[in-house]
């Protein structure tokens, strides 16, 4: 039982500027003030941000909805950005990133979060998660945005993708954004159809929004698609070529779109997310690409064999090294480290990057050839 109210945690931060100054002038360790105001409450830090679960909801079958209220060191979000959340599982600190699916006014966050089956973080979160626990989030990251103009919306999610689309959905209708726009969600079955009373009403009460959904291994009913993402699904869509296009989703499927667009022949840019870096590219010169290479790591002094199919960050890692990272998703670049020699290939776009002095992403950048890093 917390020995504080939390609206007192969320109004603390004038008490606390004599605990960072000593802090700041090393007289006191911050994981000692940390320490000291956990006990009094568990979401209380000095400058980390922990958020109190005020409720849980399933939007699918296998997706729920988290809202979450922040302590006062929250610097504060828009939706269609990402959000890290830590957690310790089994001694083990986790970290996974979410979309934004509501920022509120009065300081609440909604995220939404998809069971990974087999995976170490969704499970516990959907299962065991209860309302009145503590997470830590780190800050808010993501460009997307919802487009200038009046030109109309196309809004692409596949699976989970739909989490970064719809709070910037909710925001669009509710400031009275009156272009037309189309939202396709794909999923494999009518149980991942996510936020679907919601997205009904506002299709009902929107004369401009329209949601269909697409179905890759269930049968589609009248009036839904039937498939993967193909250009044939768009059909309908009045006025595709002057529409502003998001799409959001795993790496394969927004590789699709980006075809698809490039196809297009127009000149305003999609914006898009992928949600995992895909596998290393057959691409051309991606031969030499499966034989093992040096990884020198400069400033931890350790050379170890790199392999030429998996991300630097988790190799990093395998080997004791504990590099900045957030989103491990290629998006917020808390991962840039310096390439000092050698040569490293893009996971998503298979492009060999050998400059050196060049920023690297280490989530996103397998070893090529041997190399050394600033790390
Ligand atoms: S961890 Fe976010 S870009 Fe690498």
């Amino acid at each position: 039982m917390p020995l504080l109210p939390f609206a007192l945690v969320r109004a603390s931060a004038p008490w606390l500027r004599p605990l960072r100054a000593l802090v700041t002038r090393n007289w006191m360790r911050e994981s000692d003030a940390d320490a000291l105001l956990a006990a009094l409450h568990p979401a209380w830090r000095l400058n980390r941000v922990f958020a109190r679960v005020e409720s849980r909801r399933w939007v699918a079958d296998d997706m729920l909805a988290l809202t979450l209220r922040p302590n006062g060191n929250w610097r504060g979000a828009r939706v269609g950005q990402h959000v890290q959340l830590y957690l310790q599982r089994m001694g083990v600190r986790l970290s996974r990133s979410y979309s934004l699916t509501a920022v509120h006014a009065d300081g609440l966050l909604e995220i939404a979060i998809k069971r990974q089956p087999g995976g170490r973080v969704s499970p516990y979160l959907l299962e065991q998660l209860a309302v009145g626990q503590v997470l830590e989030l780190g800050s808010a990251f993501g460009e997307l945005h919802w487009p200038e103009g009046q030109q109309g919306v196309v809004l692409l999610a596949a699976g989970s993708g739909i989490t970064a689309l719809i709070g910037l959905l909710r925001g669009a209708l509710a400031q009275g954004y009156d272009a037309p726009i189309d939202l396709l969600h794909y999923v494999r079955e009518q149980g991942q159809q996510a936020f679907v009373p919601e997205l009904l009403a506002l299709q009902q009460r929107h004369g401009n929004f329209r949601v269909r959904w697409a179905f890759s291994d269930a049968p589609a009913a009248e009036g839904e698609l039937r498939g993967r993402f193909s250009s044939e699904h768009l059909q309908a869509v009045v006025g595709l070529a002057q529409r502003r296009v998001l799409a959001c989703g795993p790496a394969g499927f927004v590789e699709r779109v980006q075809r698809w667009w490039d196809g297009m022949g127009v000149n305003t840019a999609l914006q898009y997310e992928a949600f995992t870096a895909p596998d290393l590219r057959q691409s051309e010169g991606a031969g030499s690409a499966s034989a093992p290479v040096k990884v020198g790591f400069a400033r931890s002094q350790q050379t170890v064999q790199g392999d030429p199919r998996r991300a630097l960050l988790e190799q990093a890692e395998e080997h004791g090294l504990r590099p900045a990272h957030g989103c491990r998703q290629g998006i917020c670049a808390s991962c840039t480290c310096i390439l000092l020699g050698g040569a490293v290939r893009d996971l998503r776009s298979g492009v060999v990057m050998s400059e050196p002095g060049q920023p690297i992403r280490l989530c996103i950048s397998a070893p090529y050839r041997d190399l050394l890093l600033d790390l």
